[in-house]
């Protein structure tokens, strides 16, 4: 019998077997008895622990496992990456994987299209649903949700956080924690901080002001912290006042643990840590992935040499490192065992569900945005089709497998012109082309996709195949975009360019040129340029969507679902729109200067007045909506007041949808410069045709608040503000002035 199931069953039965008489307690250890508060019982194990096994719980014993207690019982901790989905078992030190028939997953949206929904519910589905599945697989913690901020659109990873804005990524990353451990799993949030590219992430130094610090790339994780209740936190590569961040003075003993006041468990990211007394002394408490496969590779240097494992023990034993820092490492991790591994109340989860799938493709669905649609092009509708032509290599490409550490292995992948064949079955032919040859790598950790993307023939064939097919079809929806080979959107490489890879725009421009009913579907989690724009009718962003990317696809071209995804991020129409990039620095060298501070995606293009090809917060549906009437209830906040401003909405055409509404805040008048106006609310509102709701946000002086460098501290000074209502940061559509006392 497996350990893990064994631990979790017996106690509970022994409970259950005792509680007529009372008797359970008596004789259960008091660190046993999950009656007891968690601290009573840390420091009840905490108490009976040797020196040795206090050190053995803050270190590797395999690459995603950490041992327990053995002699008492405590079981050890499995983690498993990642934000998408349960990662497939490795090998015991290998990123291989292991070959088990019985660990393929669901995979979800990835974490820009989850951003994309505007929608928290939609968060909280997700994290439900992925916590069941690694619930399933005995997992005990689960390395996401990632909320590193999109500082600039050539970031490899871009793909696996939540978008440019903080208050969104702070709204939307809550449920998702906090859903994700009631499977009794927890929510390790990555990467801790400012880990914003990946050219040289295990050594570049960041160098931020505090207020960019405070007030951009910190307050998701203090949300997934002190509002989501996060069991774990992950450290990330790079470095920030010279120090790596998975032992940082700053980041992790002042802030995490300090300000927020943090009791979890600070997981190095895998190999983040390099030093032992820095490791000790800063903050870290549970160091994974450092060097060693533990058996032929660097055994003579094996999981006992960890950072935190027999160096540690030896400054413990020559009396130079202290008792009392290595207590509070090992009461968090006993805290977070407790919550995990030994909570024998948890439920038991589910993988592979319909009810995942069905998840899945929901979020999917409500995440696609839809960018633009002149003429009607979208939906499509087959019925009055003969022939639709698919042209693009990621219409057919897995894009599950491959991209770093969220790389997954899955049951099924709904490929797009899977999805689009069973949607339109035989109601019209549907014709495929391959348009252009992109990445043929089908294969990724041992993980094979099992496809073959061979190409016999030239560029110019294929666009000449495909402008031919174009010609004789009724309409033409063109799949390509990023995929997430190396300098696509990958861990490990930045992409080396901002427009689109493999001549596609090439490709679009000779389609639209055929056909002028064209859709251009991008599969990205990242922007790119766009020449073609002003040709081509519609477009929309699809992202990497998991197993059930084609028919969520295919169910918005179709309009069984009404788009009402909204962009996480700034499309700029140049990288030289972008304001990490002009102000220079990306990605800098030994260090990487964050010049541009606030003025992070649209708060850099309202500063500059630069007009975005599409703006944060924009995203079409196929009704139409009105939003309007906007009113504030009183025009003075006060200290600890609160104030409501209103807006109407209403759906003025002729299908069921949904907006969301989005109230963004300027302050007026302010001794510190501060962005013109930045996102304090949204609301996602469904209508039907012809319905008007009232939408209500509330304004509290904390949504004013700034951090003030030079006093440390937030302030909201008094004075003048606006509340602007939009449905975009380029679009807003009313807006009401008020005065904080
Ligand atoms: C990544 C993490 C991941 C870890 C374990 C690292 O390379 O940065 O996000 O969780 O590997 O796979």
């Amino acid at each position: 019998m497996n350990f893990k199931l064994f631990f979790n069953v017996v106690p509970a039965l022994f409970l259950m077997g005792c509680a007529g008489n009372g008797g359970a307690s008596s004789t259960l250890a008091p660190y046993q008895n999950e009656s007891l508060s968690l601290d009573e019982r840390i420091e009840d194990a905490l108490s009976r622990m040797t020196l040795e096994e206090k050190v053995a719980v803050l270190h590797a014993q395999s690459k995603f496992s950490s041992a327990g207690v053995p002699r008492l019982g405590i079981p050890e901790l499995w983690c498993t990456d990642g934000p998408h989905g349960i990662r497939p078992e490795v090998l015991w030190d290998e990123w291989d994987q292991a070959r088990w028939t019985n660990d393929s997953c669901t995979a979800f949206p990835a974490l820009t299209c989850l951003a994309a929904t505007w929608n928290p519910a939609m968060s909280a589905l997700y994290g439900k649903s992925i916590g069941e599945e690694a619930r399933y697989r005995e997992k005990d913690v689960l390395l996401g949700p990632g909320v590193n901020i999109y500082r600039m659109p050539l970031n490899g990873r871009n793909f696996e956080y939540m978008g440019e804005d903080p208050y969104l990524s702070s709204r939307m990353v809550v449920p998702y924690v906090q859903e994700v451990q009631k499977n009794g799993v927890a929510a390790c949030v990555k990467h801790f901080a400012l880990n914003n590219q990946e050219t040289n992430r295990q050594s570049v130094n960041v160098i931020v002001d505090d207020r960019a610090l405070y007030e951009i790339y910190l307050p998701a994780f203090k949300a997934a912290v002190e509002e989501g209740g996060a069991w774990a936190v992950m450290g990330s590569y790079n470095k920030y006042r010279g120090q790596h961040c998975c032992h940082n003075q700053y980041l992790l003993n002042d802030i995490l643990k300090g300000e927020w006041g943090f009791d979890g468990v600070v997981i190095s990211d895998w190999g983040g840590a390099h030093d032992t007394k820095q490791a000790i002394e800063n903050g870290l408490d549970l160091e994974f992935g450092s060097w060693t496969n533990g058996m032929n590779w660097g055994a003579s240097n094996a999981y006992d040499n960890y950072y935190l494992a027999h160096p540690y023990l030896e400054l413990l034993k020559r009396g130079e490192a202290d008792q009392k820092t290595l207590d509070d490492k090992v009461r968090r991790v006993l805290r977070l065992i407790f919550r995990t591994a030994m909570n024998t109340h948890k439920p038991f989860g589910s993988l592979n569900s319909p009810e995942h799938l069905a998840a899945a493709r929901r979020i999917a669905g409500e995440g696609m945005v839809l960018l633009k649609n002149d003429n009607g092009v979208l939906p499509l509708d087959p019925a009055k089709m003969k022939r639709l032509l698919v042209v693009g290599e990621n219409a057919v490409k897995m894009m599950t497998v491959g991209g770093g550490s969220s790389s997954l292995k899955v049951r099924h992948e709904c490929l797009p012109l899977e999805g689009i064949r069973t949607a339109v079955g035989e109601t019209c032919d549907v014709i495929y082309e391959r348009g252009y040859v992109g990445d043929l790598q089908t294969e990724f950790d041992g993980v094979m996709s099992g496809q073959d993307l061979s190409e016999k023939r030239s560029e110019e064939q294929l666009i000449a195949d495909a402008v031919a097919a174009a010609k004789q079809a009724d309409a033409v929806i063109f799949v390509g975009g990023l995929n997430k080979s190396k300098r696509q959107d990958c861990e490990g490489y930045d992409r080396d360019q901002y427009g689109l890879p493999y001549a596609q725009d090439r490709v679009i421009e000779a389609l639209v040129a055929a056909n002028p009913r064209l859709a251009v579907v991008l599969v990205s989690g990242n922007a790119v340029a766009m020449p073609w724009i002003e040709q081509v009718p519609a477009v929309v962003e699809a992202w990497f969507s998991g197993s059930e990317a084609g028919n969520a696809l295919a169910d918005v071209l179709f309009g069984k679902v009404n788009p009402s995804g909204k962009l996480p991020f700034t499309f700029p129409v140049r990288l030289e729109d972008n304001g990490a990039f002009v102000m220079g620095e990306f990605p800098g060298g030994d260090s990487v200067r964050y010049n541009e501070s606030l003025f992070v995606g649209y708060r850099w293009h309202d500063a500059k007045a630069i007009k975005p090809l599409f703006a944060f917060g924009h995203g079409l549906s196929y009704t139409t909506f009105e939003v309007g009437n906007v009113k504030i209830d009183r025009p003075t906040l006060r200290d600890k007041g609160s104030l409501h401003v209103t807006a109407d909405v209403t759906n003025t055409g002729d299908r069921a949808g949904a907006e969301v509404v989005q109230l963004y805040i300027g302050d007026e008048e302010s001794t510190l410069p501060r962005p013109v106006k930045e996102l304090k609310g949204f609301e996602k509102v469904m209508l039907e045709p012809g319905e008007t709701k009232t939408v209500t946000f509330e304004i509290t002086p904390e949504a004013l608040r700034y951090y003030d460098d030079t006093a440390d501290c937030w302030t909201a000074e008094a004075g003048k503000f606006t509340a602007f209502v939009g449905v975009a940061s380029d679009d807003i559509r009313g807006s009401v002035d008020f005065t904080l006392e």
